[in-house]
């Protein structure tokens, strides 16, 4: 297949040299002259191990060429690959020039009469929105009501490092293919045909949010354990030991539990701890702003899931919690994020009532009935049985933790659940 990459930096440079070793025919575009030249000459724009070889070896079987222009390079091309930079603006944001203006060049390009689309694919990282807001706009704007018939556009994102980058290419972590309807695009199926890994066929919006997610976490992973390790530098903590427990533990610690948007986080230990750490490390002097934040990001997320189990609904409609402790199965109240819902939600004028058949007002003790009653003084009165919560006509059932499963609900109930986000 006859591919055309924008931009030949670190991305664009090693898609093109990756390409051209499974065959197919490369064409480089980029704005500067200087890196054009010194790919011509068989002199890799960058330092990456193997693309030298790599592009002398496509430069040998003429597979590699360069070009500051687009010319006709498009006419016969199946897929264009977009890899201009995005780099930072003043206010943080991503500079878009270089994406609207490639964009711009390509649209002006295309030949009228194509056969078939041009797949165009976005490889630089963009911040959601920015094809159906900024990109389809373009295209649209030149080539109107043929926009459909001449491009498929794309987005890609990219996930190699710098320094392993030929070997994360051929090896990816995940293929993120994003379109428009989220189905596959034939263009792409073809260019990652001998690249084996997890695929995810979605929509613009979520392939878009890929990299800032990724990013942005392991941002968060470098952040945390440099905290930790001001916590045990403060306190003669062996760092090393510290880290090796830590990761060795793959079933809590390094895996899927916890990622997934939906409930806060609550209960006896988790609320307790962080704040104790947070008084450890203020007291050493180790400063830990990422540990020192995470209760006001909980409740924020708390008053969100409020909003969002409330949205839709006026001051006064009947509405079942159905679960309040901090998870299925347990009595524990302390620190449920699901009784400062009922207090919320209470505190907004709902006729709330709340099914949780591990709870008994009567049996409640110690700090665990202190709790409830002090944050839920009515909790007796608002307590329902299964019979009940299943023949009451609610407004809305909120599954605030897996409780709801052992309701029989009717099949149009309108049922919220709090634990996943949609
Ligand atoms: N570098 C990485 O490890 C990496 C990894 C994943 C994703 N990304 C993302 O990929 C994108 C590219 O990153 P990079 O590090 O390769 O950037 P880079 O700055 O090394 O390369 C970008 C290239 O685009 C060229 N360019 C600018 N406008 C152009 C135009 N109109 N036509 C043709 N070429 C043009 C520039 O001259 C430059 O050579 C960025 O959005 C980045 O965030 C980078």
């Amino acid at each position: 297949m006859h591919v055309v990459i924008f931009g030949l930096g670190y991305v664009g440079f090693t898609a093109a040299c990756c390409l051209a070793s499974e065959g197919h025919k490369v064409t480089g575009i980029d704005v500067s002259s200087k890196k054009v030249a010194s790919i011509r000459e068989g002199r890799a724009p960058i330092i990456e191990p193997g693309v030298t070889e790599m592009l002398q070896e496509g430069l040998k079987n003429r597979l590699i060429s360069a070009d500051t222009e687009i010319g006709s390079h498009l006419d016969d091309a199946e897929l264009a690959i977009i890899c201009v930079g995005t780099p930072s603006g003043p206010d943080g944001s991503h500079n878009m020039s270089y994406i609207a203006e490639v964009s711009q060049q390509i649209a002006a390009a295309i030949d009228s009469d194509r056969k078939t689309p041009l797949a165009v694919a976005y490889r630089s990282t963009i911040r959601p929105g920015s094809i159906e807001e900024l990109i389809a706009p373009i295209f649209r704007a030149r080539l109107g009501e043929d926009t459909d018939r001449l491009v498929e556009l794309v987005y890609n994102p990219e996930f190699l490092r710098e320094g392993s980058a030929v070997a994360d290419y051929f090896a990816p972590p995940k293929i993120v293919i994003g379109t428009k309807t989220g189905q596959p695009n034939a263009a792409m199926e073809k260019l990652n045909a001998n690249i084996e890994a997890p695929t995810f066929h979605v929509g613009y919006r979520e392939a878009e949010f890929t990299k800032f997610v990724d990013n942005t976490w392991h941002a968060v992973k470098v952040a945390y354990a440099n905290e930790i390790g001001r916590v045990c530098l403060a306190l003669g903590i062996q760092a090393t030991q510290v880290h090796e427990i830590f990761k060795s533990d793959t079933k809590l610690n390094l895996s899927a539990y916890y990622t997934r948007p939906g409930g806060a986080f609550g209960g006896s230990c988790l609320p307790k701890d962080v704040r104790a750490l947070q008084y450890i490390s203020g007291d050493c002097g180790a400063g830990t702003p990422l540990v020192d934040s995470l209760l006001r990001s909980n409740e924020a997320h708390k008053h969100r899931l409020f909003e969002y189990a409330a949205e839709g609904l006026a001051p006064g409609d009947k509405i079942l919690l159905a679960g309040l402790a901090f998870k299925a199965g347990t009595d524990d109240l302390r620190e449920s994020p699901n009784v400062d819902l009922a207090r919320k939600l209470l505190g907004a004028g709902f006729e709330l009532e709340i099914f949780d058949p591990s709870i008994e007002a009567e049996h409640l003790t110690g700090a665990n009935l202190g709790y409830a009653f002090s944050q839920l003084p009515s909790i007796e009165a608002i307590l329902v049985d299964k019979a009940q919560a299943e023949a009451t006509p609610y407004a809305r059932v909120i599954a605030s933790n897996a409780t709801v499963e052992a309701l029989e609900l009717p099949a149009d109930m309108d049922i919220r659940d709090l634990g996943t986000l949609p």
